[in-house]
C-alpha cells in the first residue's frame, strides 16, 4: 500500500508536442487509483512561485491532440539556488504533494535530482523533448511529431528544388544530438546528413556531389543545429566549391516544436503518464519511464540524461548509399 495521496505534474524544459497527452494520462491514472492530482504551471518556476492548482479528470479533457503544454514550461533561473528550490518544497508541503512526475529532457531530470537529494521528494520523470537525447528510452515523447513536421517541410523544399535545379542546405533542431537530422535525412533521401555526434568529411561530401553531379537535378543537405559550423556556413563551403550550383539555405527553426502529436506521439505518451503515477505508488523515485523495444522499462535519471550517442552509424551509411 503507498502512503503517497497527492501528487503533482509538471511541463519542463523545451515544450514537446505530446506533453498533453502525457499531463492527461498522469492526471487520469492518478484519479483512477483514487490520489488528489494537481498541475504546477510553468514548471519549476512554478513551483518556486506556488503557482499550483488541483486538477480534476475534466481539466485534461480535449487536450490529447493538442501541441505545447497547457501547464506551460519554462526554464528556472530561482530553482538552480537552494532558496529557490527551498521555497518550492514548502509550497508543495502546502497543498500535501507528497509526489511529482516531471515531464522534460536532461534539464529537468538534473533539476529533479537535486530536489530528491534535498527533500527525499519521490518523483518520476518522463522524457519530453523532440531531440530524443536521453538515455532509456528509444523515444523521447515529441521526437516522432518534429521528424515528421521536418519531413513535410523537406519535401515542399524539394519540390522547389527540383523545380528551379537548386542545393538546398536545410538546418533542422537538435542542440546537441542529431537524432532528427539523422532520421529526417533518410526519410527525405537527402543527399547528406551532418550531424554533431559525427566528424564531418568535407572532402568525401564534395566528392559525393561532384560524382552523383549528373544524375540529379536537385540537393538536400541536412545540417543537425550542433553541427560544429551550422548550416550558413555550410551552405557557403558548397557554394564555394561549386560555383555553378544555385544554393540556398533554410533553417525550420521553431515549426519543429508545435503541431498536433502523432499518433504514436499519443500513445507512447499516454503509456509513460501511466507508468510515471503506478512507478510512484510502487516506491519508484528518481527514475525516468521510457519504451525500450516495446516495453516500458525505469531508467535512474542520473542514466537517463548522460549524454549517450544513440547515433546509429549505420544510418549515415544508408544516407550515402541511397545517394547515389
Ligand atoms: O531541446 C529542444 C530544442 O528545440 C533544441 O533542439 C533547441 O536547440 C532548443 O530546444 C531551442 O531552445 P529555445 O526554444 O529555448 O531557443
Amino acid at each position: 500500500m503507498s502512503n503517497i495521496n497527492n501528487i503533482a505534474v509538471l511541463t519542463s524544459g523545451g515544450d514537446s508536442p505530446g506533453m498533453n497527452a502525457g499531463i492527461r494520462a498522469v492526471i487520469r491514472t492518478g484519479i483512477y487509483h483514487g490520489k488528489n492530482m494537481f498541475g504546477i504551471r510553468r514548471g519549476y518556476d512554478g513551483m518556486v512561485q506556488g503557482d499550483i492548482t488541483p486538477m480534476d479528470a475534466k481539466s485534461v479533457a480535449n487536450i490529447i491532440q493538442r501541441g505545447g503544454t497547457i501547464l506551460k514550461t519554462a526554464r528556472s533561473d530561482e530553482f538552480r539556488t537552494v532558496e529557490g528550490r527551498k521555497q518550492a518544497y514548502e509550497n508543495l508541503k502546502k497543498h500535501n504533494i507528497d509526489a511529482l512526475v516531471v515531464i522534460g529532457g536532461d534539464g529537468t531530470f538534473t533539476g529533479a535530482s537535486k530536489f530528491i537529494e534535498e527533500f527525499d521528494m519521490p518523483i518520476i520523470g518522463m522524457p519530453g523533448t523532440i531531440d530524443n537525447d536521453l538515455n532509456g528510452t528509444d523515444f523521447t515523447i515529441g521526437y516522432d511529431t518534429a521528424i515528421n513536421t521536418v519531413v513535410e517541410a523537406v519535401d515542399k523544399i524539394r519540390d522547389t528544388a527540383e523545380s528551379h535545379d537548386r542545393l538546398f542546405v536545410v538546418e533542422v533542431m537538435g542542440r546537441d544530438s542529431g537524432l532528427i537530422a539523422l532520421r529526417s535525412g533518410i526519410s527525405t533521401g537527402a543527399e547528406a546528413v551532418l550531424i554533431p555526434e559525427l566528424e564531418v568529411d568535407y572532402d568525401a561530401i564534395m566528392k559525393r556531389l561532384d560524382k552523383t553531379r549528373k544524375n540529379k537535378s536537385s540537393r538536400i543537405i541536412i545540417v543537425a543545429e550542433g553541427d560544429k559550423e551550422g548550416g550558413m556556413v555550410v551552405a557557403e563551403k558548397i557554394q564555394a566549391n561549386f560555383p555553378a550550383y544555385d544554393v540556398r539555405l533554410s533553417i525550420l527553426g521553431h515549426i519543429q516544436r508545435g503541431g498536433s502529436p502523432t499518433c504514436m506521439d499519443r500513445v507512447l505518451a499516454s503509456r509513460l503518464g501511466v507508468a510515471a503515477v503506478e512507478g510512484l505508488l510502487e516506491g519508484r523515485k528518481a527514475e525516468m519511464a521510457g519504451l525500450i523495444c516495446g516495453n516500458v522499462q525505469f531508467t535512474p535519471f542520473n542514466k537517463a540524461i548522460k549524454h549517450i550517442d544513440k547515433v546509429n552509424e549505420n544510418l549515415t551509411r544508408i544516407v550515402e548509399i541511397l545517394s547515389l
